[in-house]
């Protein structure tokens, strides 16, 4: 069974780094904290160490991965160009949660870049992610620690439940302070385009490069193969979810013999039948995306067959939780 060792997120004790970082070189497999998700971590130039990975998570190697970084020199030292952009983005974002999507150089392997050109890279603003990087001495490969399709981890328990058998070590430092996953975006491309709504928000991507596209999560079949985490029916629950209007949570309950609720007005809230599990999330876009996670795995924990979705406000500010809502409808 996997090892978890408890790390305080702001000053993770040296020797626990040290241990997972020692796996790390045997080539083993190590869930890190960051401030976004979990990550499933390997030494992302090394073909071997990256196929354990896919393997783990039964992923299909046509999905590239994030390699993690703890500074702007080591993402240059993957980067074939390093545009005036990218530096620009990385000034006004890094550490944080924004993976820049770049020309990559020849030493960067293919089965960490799906075979592309291009290397998707993010520095991660945890404190246990940076040390970890440091220790490592090197770039760390690192999809979210949850099994092909489910549900991202934002706890150490959820990375258990999903990959405690095919994994080493988990560092546990509690939940993740975001929630969602990093906001991605192509530089290798003109104008920059998101690939991935995230944690980012848009309007502060686009005060620093005011000509980046963004298309909404409906038209993103045809943008699957730029960022194949765009590929719908990602992000699932095993239940099936529908997100139904406030008005409509009562009737769309009433479809299933146990259904669970994820609201955030007392409106809704209050339209469930006693004894149903209900997860009331904050009314704000951050706050919201911060326990999404939590509450689909909750309400998973509880074995309801339906989870109902109160539908969130259609605005810019909550464009990452529109996303991956539109993806875990099953
Ligand atoms: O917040 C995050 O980004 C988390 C934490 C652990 O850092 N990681 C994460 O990794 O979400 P993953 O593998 O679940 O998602 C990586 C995303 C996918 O949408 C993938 O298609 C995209 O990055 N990506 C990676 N390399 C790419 C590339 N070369 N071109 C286009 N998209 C790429
Ligand atoms: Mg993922």
């Amino acid at each position: 069974m996997v090892r978890v060792v408890a790390v305080d997120p702001l000053r993770p004790d040296p020797a626990a780094i040290r241990e997972a970082a020692e796996l790390m070189a045997e080539g083993k497999l190590v869930a890190f904290p960051t401030e976004t998700v979990y990550g499933l971590g390997a030494r992302g130039l090394r073909a071997e160490d990256v196929a354990r990975v896919f393997a783990a998570k039964g992923r299909p190697s046509t999905h590239p991965l994030i390699l993690h970084v703890s500074s702007e020199d080591m993402a240059k030292s993957l980067a074939r160009e390093w545009s005036e952009r990218a530096a620009r983005l990385a000034a006004a974002f890094w550490p944080g949660p924004l993976t820049l999507v770049v020309p990559k150089r020849a030493h960067v392997p293919g089965e960490a870049t799906a075979g592309l050109d291009t290397v998707a890279v993010r520095a991660p603003s945890h404190a246990v992610a940076l040390a970890l990087i440091d220790a490592v001495g090197e770039p760390i490969a690192a999809p979210s620690a949850n099994a092909h399709t489910h549900v991202s981890p934002t706890t150490a328990a959820h990375v258990v439940a999903s990959l405690g058998d095919r994994i080493d070590l988990v560092l546990d430092a509690g939940a993740c302070p975001r929630g969602i996953e990093s906001t991605v975006v192509t530089v290798a491309t003109e104008p920059p385009r998101v690939l991935r709504p995230g944690a980012l928000d848009y309007d502060d991507l686009a005060s620093v490069v005011p000509d980046v596209v963004f298309q909404a999560a409906t038209a993103a079949e045809g943008e699957a193969r730029a960022s194949p985490g765009l590929a719908s029916k990602h992000y699932a629950p095993r239940a099936k979810l529908a997100v139904v209007a406030s008005g409509d949570v009562e009737s769309a309950l009433a479809r299933s013999p146990r259904a669970g609720l994820v609201a955030w007005t007392s409106k809704a809230a209050d339209a469930a039948p006693p004894g149903t599990p209900v997860v009331r999330l904050p009314a704000d876009a951050a706050g919201y995306a911060r326990g999404l996670y939590a509450a689909l795995h909750e309400l998973e924990a509880q074995r309801v067959d339906a989870i109902v979705v109160e539908d969130v406000p259609d605005d810019r500010a909550w464009w990452a939780v529109r996303d991956r809502l539109a993806r875990a409808k099953g």
